[in-house]
């Protein structure tokens, strides 16, 4: 079946989840930052997405802002950068205005040129998701945004896949689901989805029933692959 659609989960795919600590490493006052940056964003999306599975598994459903800020917590106690409430406030900043990868703007305005259908499904709550997709400035190459908030559980329960064929009335073998997350890939390929997973740090492939097609290391050969 022909590809018509193209999705997006957002953070980890669009949005460089380790931009925040990074960047906040960056700015001036902030040395103990500066040695454990690269551990602490690493426990930050660790323990963010734990959350998010077990709170689907026991369902106890808060919204993604909500893990994020726990995930921190958490984070921020075991590299001993707790107790700093501007620290604090600083990273939960910068993750609401996410970088997107340099290829991303590019990538998506070609795929609308070509006629494609393009969208986000991510477990980001609406307004965390418009943060970002603002400040990306890819507002206008995008169908639609779905969050996981619409149904109530995060990913990757099927009820978040079906808000593709709700919103886009198309069957999954015409999606094309793009993810930078293994088990997220991996789960939509179960699911039914054509998926392409990002591996853009030469992780081993997540041992699930579902595979992803593809496997890329960045998003500029999405559009190919589309009309391949
Ligand atoms: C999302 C998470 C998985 O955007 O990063 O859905």
């Amino acid at each position: 079946m022909t590809i018509t659609t193209c999705i997006f989960d957002a953070y980890g795919t669009l949005f460089d989840v380790s931009a925040a600590a990074r960047q906040a490493a960056e700015e001036p006052g902030r040395d103990a930052l500066k040695a454990r940056w690269a551990d602490l964003s690493q426990h930050w999306r660790a323990k963010q997405l734990q959350y998010t599975w077990l709170r689907a598994v026991t369902g106890d459903h808060t919204d993604f802002w909500q893990v994020t800020q726990d995930g921190l917590d958490w984070a921020l106690e075991a590299t001993s950068l707790d107790g700093d409430d501007d620290l604090r406030q600083r990273l939960l900043d910068l993750y609401w205005e996410l970088e997107a990868y340099p290829e991303v703007p590019k990538m998506l305005d070609t795929l609308k040129s070509a006629g494609f259908k393009t969208g986000i499904l991510s477990n980001g709550a609406p307004e965390m998701l418009a943060g970002a997709v603002q400040s990306a400035g890819i507002d206008d190459v995008l169908d639609h945004v779905l969050s996981v908030e619409s149904v109530g559980i995060f990913k990757p329960h099927a009820r978040v896949y079906d808000l593709v064929r709700d919103a886009f009335g198309v069957e999954k073998p015409s999606v094309l689901f793009v993810s930078s997350n293994g088990w997220d890939a991996g789960c939509a390929a179960a699911y039914g989805f054509r998926t392409a997973w990002v591996n853009r740090s030469d992780e081993p492939i997540d041992r699930l029933p579902g595979r992803p097609d593809h496997v890329l290391t960045d998003l500029t050969t999405i559009p190919d692959l589309a009309q391949s």
